[in-house]
């Protein structure tokens, strides 16, 4: 099941997915690419942490980032792939990506939005670039763009159907009613196997989106696609980097408390029901220190600024906080290591 892209290798084709603000950093990617998999540190915000980030969000974050992925590495010890995640909503996203690049990231992924861009930004070919989509239009046009304009293919693609947490590619409608995840891999898997790679291979795909477990694993194989991504699961673990009262909301929360909200970054998103989406129900939160994160939020008339609300959360801050969350909430029952996930996926996989 060994992962080869390019000159890239790791043991297990699992993807932690990023999960931002300040979810999945150093210690929770380290932890993943430790075991063999691949850690992904989310961009957004990253810098929340610094002293300055209020007054200069550009420098923290770019600080918070080589802070991040320096302790992933060493965490690491040389095992698996340590990635990062970035949005293309976020207004910083030429700059992060640039400062990704530099640092030598073994892979970029970018969602949120269409990453038309990005093979500019990353020249370096070592550096493996995906982007994030949730139909074949989508990741049609993105290669039409990247063919033309810099002949270069995607490194790999994360499909994300609409059972993912935190930002959704869907129209609301198609949340509830769109086509199966399993469709949609098939028709995307077609497409790729028909147009493959610049070196003749098909590109391998990812599939995300309440993916939990070794057997969605052997599906998604058997299927064709080369490994899955998995986000929510990793949050119930010791070394994710969110504060211990968002692991135990988490933990206490079922399937029946989630849904959909239209946030700021122009997308809906999957949440958990919780007291701050009472309070934007009554009326406005705008925040009094705004950093202008995303190129799709109105500060005027956003009805609540969603990084306050995910920085609040990540810190432990639940009541004020935005919970976002994936569809498989009733799996997760406990704290547990990243090593014993991935330990089950791998074993549950091997089940004959
Ligand atoms: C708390 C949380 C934060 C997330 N943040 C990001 C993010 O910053 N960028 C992104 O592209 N995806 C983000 N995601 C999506 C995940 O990377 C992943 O694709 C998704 O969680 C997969 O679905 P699952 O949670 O059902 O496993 C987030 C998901 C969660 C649950």
């Amino acid at each position: 099941m060994k992962l080869n892209i390019k000159n890239k290798t790791a043991e297990y084709p699992i993807i932690q997915g990023g999960m931002g603000v300040g979810i999945s950093l150093g210690i929770l990617s380290g932890a993943v690419a430790r075991e063999g998999a691949m850690g992904t540190i989310s961009m957004v915000n990253i810098g929340y942490r610094e002293d300055d980030f209020y007054t200069n969000a550009l420098e923290a974050n770019i600080r918070g980032f080589k802070t991040e992925f320096a302790l992933g590495r060493k965490i690491a010890k040389g095992k698996g792939l340590i990635g990062v995640n970035i949005m293309v909503a976020a207004n910083q996203y030429e700059e992060l990506v640039k400062e990704a690049v530099k640092e030598k990231v073994d892979y970029i992924i970018s969602g949120a939005g269409l990453p038309l861009n990005l093979p500019k930004l990353v020249e370096d070919e070592e550096i493996l670039i995906s982007p994030i989509v949730s139909s074949l239009k989508a990741l049609k046009l993105i290669n039409k763009v990247w063919l033309k304009k810099y002949n270069r293919l995607p490194d790999f693609v994360v499909l994300e159907g609409s059972g993912a947490g935190g930002h959704l590619g869907f129209k609301k409608e198609e949340i509830e009613k769109g086509k199966s995840l399993e469709k949609l891999t098939r028709e995307i898997l077609k497409y790729l196997k028909a147009i493959k790679n610049q070196e003749g291979k098909d590109i391998p795909l990812f599939v995300a989106g309440s993916v939990y477990d070794g057997y969605d694993l052997k599906k998604y194989r058997e299927l064709g696609a080369t490994g899955i991504q998995i986000g929510t699961r990793f949050i119930g673990t010791y070394e994710c980097d969110a504060d211990i009262k968002y692991k135990e909301f988490i933990i206490a929360s079922k399937e029946k408390d989630l849904t959909i909200i239209d946030s700021p970054a122009g997308l809906p998103g999957r949440i958990i029901r919780n007291n701050l989406l009472e309070k934007i129900k009554k009326s406005r939160i705008p925040s009094n220190r705004c950093i202008n994160c995303l190129r799709t939020c109105d500060p005027k008339n956003t009805p609540f600024c969603i990084s306050d609300a995910l920085i609040n959360s990540v810190k432990g801050n639940i009541d004020n906080g935005l919970i976002f969350a994936g569809s498989k909430l009733d799996k997760i029952t406990e704290i547990v290591t990243v090593k014993s996930i991935i330990k089950e996926i791998i074993k549950e996989y091997s089940e004959k």
